[in-house]
């Protein structure tokens, strides 16, 4: 039986002594094994469309630390560049796009139908990786949610307040609808590859859902969850979601039972003994330890990881970090957080 890896029983609802593990981010810039097949790739993007290496990196924390789940190596930011945006990455910086600033440059996208040619090389590393994964691993496939993608695409980077992805929907409401239609349209058929291919649980990202209030976290958060979620459990009806629409504060109450979804990831500003009362009472969480922490190490550490343990152990929950582990992060601190919680 599937239900028999400890993931997907905490997916499942299962309450458990020792909640599984994984961490948002785990293959990435703090591991030295990664710096150094990211630099066999060339660069970033070259890696996430080398089914071989991507497979490889996704499977290098697993070596290391025996995690519960893999997560599929790509980047939210392929979904574009399989629209038809212009996509690269600034060492350093981050990424950069071609704009969607006016109806003229949406229109240049190409339609939802079009993008798994180029996203054949991703389905092709969870292939890989379905037959090399340990057989208690679970593995993830994912996607970022419609404002998210959308964020990057409109302002043609990262942005600190998301400000030309507000401007957009508050001036040209129809332009900036049909950019989230056509996000969520092609989300869903990209995760439906991914689960095709062999993912057993996706996740969808909205890390920038904070800057959404009101009625615009009902439209653009949790109105395009609830439309990829809907569609993917009538096609997937067993293939559990994970959202985290991050940020979202009060909003994460009900995002779970409305959307369908079967878990929730939260952030670190989420407090744990409300996230208990609220949240866990719909279903998994998962979350929350400081990112930050993975750098400094020490007592704190430790003393986090159990308090975070204690404080979800009356319902099911999946051990990660608020956000993904960071590039200054040492990869010891791991070991010390796994020990912690492992006892
Ligand atoms: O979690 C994992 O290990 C799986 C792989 C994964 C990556 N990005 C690899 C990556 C996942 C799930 C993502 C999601 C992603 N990508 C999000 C949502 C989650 C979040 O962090 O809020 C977002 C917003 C992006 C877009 C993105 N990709 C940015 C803004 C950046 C630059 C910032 C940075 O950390 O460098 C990336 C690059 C990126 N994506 C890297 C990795 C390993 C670093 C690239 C490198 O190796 O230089």
């Amino acid at each position: 039986m599937a239900e028999q890896k400890k993931l997907l029983r905490a997916l499942a609802g299962e309450k458990m002594d020792l909640p599984p593990v994984w961490m948002m981010r785990q293959a990435g810039r703090y591991l030295p094994e990664y710096r150094a097949t990211r630099a066999q790739a060339g660069d970033f993007l070259s890696l996430c469309y080398n089914p071989e290496l991507a497979a490889e990196v996704t499977l290098q924390p697993i070596r290391r630390y025996g995690f519960d789940a893999a997560i599929l190596f790509a980047d939210i930011l392929l979904l574009p560049q399989a629209l038809g945006a212009d996509v690269w990455f600034v060492t350093g910086e981050g990424p950069r796009l071609s704009t969607v600033t006016f109806a003229d440059d949406f229109n240049k996208l190409s339609g939802a139908d079009g993008i798994h040619e180029t996203l054949n090389p991703i389905y092709e590393t969870l292939k890989i990786l379905k037959s090399e994964l340990p057989k208690e691993t679970t593995l993830i496939g994912f996607a970022g949610a419609p404002w998210t993608v959308a964020t990057y695409m409109i302002a043609g980077r990262g942005t600190p307040d998301q400000g030309p992805a507000h401007a957009l929907k508050n001036t040209d409401r129809e332009t900036f609808q049909k950019l989230i239609d056509l996000i969520t349209q092609s989300t869903i058929s990209y995760l439906s590859a991914q689960i095709d291919a062999g993912a057993e649980v996706v996740k969808l990202f909205d890390s920038w859902a904070g800057s959404l209030k009101g009625d615009d976290f009902n439209d653009f958060a949790l109105a395009p969850a609830k439309r990829i979620i809907s569609e993917l459990k009538a096609r997937h009806p067993h293939i559990p979601v994970i959202a985290f629409p991050r940020e979202a504060g009060d909003a994460y109450i009900g995002f779970a039972k409305e959307t369908g979804a079967d878990c929730l990831a939260i952030d670190t500003k989420v407090d744990l003994g409300w996230a208990a009362e609220n949240l866990q009472k719909d279903g998994c969480v998962q979350g929350n330890l400081d990112p930050k922490l993975m750098v400094e190490g020490g007592q704190k550490l430790v003393s986090e990881t159990k308090r975070i343990k204690e404080a979800l152990s009356g319902g099911p929950h999946i051990f990660n970090l608020g956000h993904g582990i960071t590039p200054d992060a040492d990869p010891a601190n791991v070991d010390v957080m796994l020990k912690a919680l492992r006892g």
